[in-house]
């Protein structure tokens, strides 16, 4: 069976599509028992495993030196499933002298990430700013072209495999209302050109990496510079420049609250084939008014099915490149703000399964038995990265028409894979058997109802495949 799932206002809906998923029933009883799914899931906890329920992610932007402090590497751990170095990867922190590179920094950051079962945004690779002195000092066209593409080259080997999205160029183009490229050092130097040539650089550098056009101030369809941008996009996918993303930054305030547009924009950009990620959240303010913000953020994301995940720019106010104004989801303190309540209730607004089946479910190939206890799964694939995937939902049914109180569900781990996380379930492994009991919460279904789990596995970097052989045995 192929299953994609789709979100739209804030409500899911099922259709055919790419996803990959698996239907198993238990004692021949897959069938009429699918029809009638009703059980809500029990809600997730934090961000990272309440956006992962919703097939995405939810970052945060880390700044290196604070790893070491305990908060906030207990609050980045517990909740957040991406990370952006804030600066380490800039041009001026890992290239300070022309073809000399120091990694150590942000390679902290990535194994940091990588211990945590995190995934890492990498930023930026071609900025105006955050330049060492002698990009500037660079006298000709060419040397500075060959300077840029041997940045890009260098880092992004440095980092191949490890990287789920490149911000490749940010901030290109200026504010207000000519949609008029920014007047950077490479835009004088190289021309329009010199965007298009950084995306295949860095295509070429790490071919599996998506590769993102990342700005501010073009969240607002009707703006000049979204325009601009959204131009941009439309012709490189016109003409075949690789190009996989697009990252609102996303920025909010007094002055530039979320526009009311906000998620058409999101699926204008979608439209072009490309994912959009927010990818640096922040919104000044406090109480219920900055909630109210970051709730409109996270239902727009969630009501396009290419938003692929949230990364706010910081873990808590005290760390913030605007701290003053108090912008992110943990006070200095980090406690959590109504804001963070607003985000993580937004995430878990629908966790009920649809109460029909997906169109392709195969119909009933015999009655289901009346008397035993019988249970199906299906389980479907949302995501998959280079050393991970999510397997999400992982749907348990009630095959028979009597009551159940427990449930087993149990599959194959292929060999080198590990069970990472999980919601809604308490998985053990053996071997490579993972066993898959119910929760306190949701053991017992009625006749032909269902519930769901999900996990997170990790695997060995080239391999492809994904768990499999799900069974279920009911009680
Ligand atoms: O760590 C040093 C400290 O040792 C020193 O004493 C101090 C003195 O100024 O500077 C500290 O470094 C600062 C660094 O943030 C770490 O906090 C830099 O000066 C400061 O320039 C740097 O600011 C960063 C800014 O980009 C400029 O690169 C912010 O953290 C970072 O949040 C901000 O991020 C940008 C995105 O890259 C692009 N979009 C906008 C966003 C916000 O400006």
């Amino acid at each position: 069976m192929i299953e994609n799932i789709v979100s739209h206002g804030g409500r899911r809906k099922r259709r055919s599509g790419a996803r990959s998923a698996l239907v198993i029933g238990a004692a021949g009883a897959l069938g009429a028992g699918l029809l009638a799914l009703s059980t809500p899931a029990v809600a997730a906890s934090t961000l990272g495993a309440s956006a992962a329920e919703r097939g995405r992610h939810f970052g945060a932007g880390v700044l290196a030196a604070r790893l070491g402090e305990s908060d906030y590497a207990t609050v980045l751990n517990r909740e957040f499933t991406m990370v952006t170095p804030e600066n380490e990867m800039k041009w001026d922190a890992v290239e300070p002298a022309r073809d000399s590179f120091t990694y150590a920094t942000p390679d902290r950051i990535v194994s940091s990430a990588q211990s945590h079962d995190q995934q890492v945004r990498g930023h930026t690779l071609v900025w105006h700013s955050g330049l060492p002195a002698w990009v500037a000092n660079l006298q000709s066209a060419d040397d500075l072209r060959a300077a840029m593409n041997n940045h890009i080259t260098n880092v992004m080997n440095h980092y191949k495999g490890q990287i789920y999205a490149w911000d490749v160029v940010n901030e290109a183009f200026q504010d207000g209302t000519g949609g008029a490229r920014r007047d950077s050092l490479f835009q004088r130097r190289l021309g329009d050109g010199f965007i298009e040539e950084a995306f295949r650089t860095a295509r070429a550098a790490d071919p599996a990496a998506k590769l993102c056009y990342n700005d501010y101030n073009i969240d607002d369809a009707g703006q000049a510079k979204t325009r601009a941008v959204y131009d941009m996009v439309k012709d490189f996918r016109s003409r075949g420049v690789p190009i996989d993303c697009v990252g609102l930054q996303s920025h909010f305030s007094g002055q530039t609250p979320v526009p009311g547009n906000y998620r058409q924009n999101i699926e204008r950009f979608a439209a072009l084939g490309v994912d959009v990620q927010i990818t640096q959240l922040d919104v000044e303010g406090a109480g219920s008014a900055q909630a109210d913000g970051y709730r409109k953020v996270v239902d727009a994301c969630l009501a396009v099915s290419r938003c692929t995940g949230i990364t706010v720019w910081g873990v808590t106010d005290k760390y913030s490149w605007r701290g003053s104004a108090t912008p992110l989801l943990f006070d200095a303190d980090y406690g959590k703000k109504p804001a963070y309540d607003a985000v993580l209730a937004a995430l878990n607004s629908d966790t009920p399964p649809p109460s029909s089946p997906p169109p392709s479910s195969p119909p009933p190939s015999s009655p289901p038995p009346t008397g035993g206890r019988t249970c199906g799964v299906t389980a479907t694939t949302l995501s998959q990265w280079h050393g991970g995937y999510v397997v999400q939902p992982v749907r348990v049914t009630n095959t028979g028409a009597s009551p159940i109180t427990s449930w087993t569900v149990t599959f194959t781990l292929p060999p080198g894979h590990a069970v990472t996380r999980s919601w809604n379930a308490s998985p053990t492994t053996s071997g490579r058997t993972v066993t898959v009991r119910n929760t306190a919460a949701n053991g017992s279904l009625g006749g032909n109802a269902g519930t769901t789990f999900g996990f997170q596995g990790s695997r060995p970097r080239g391999d492809a495949s994904v768990p499999s052989g799900y069974t279920c045995t009911a009680s």
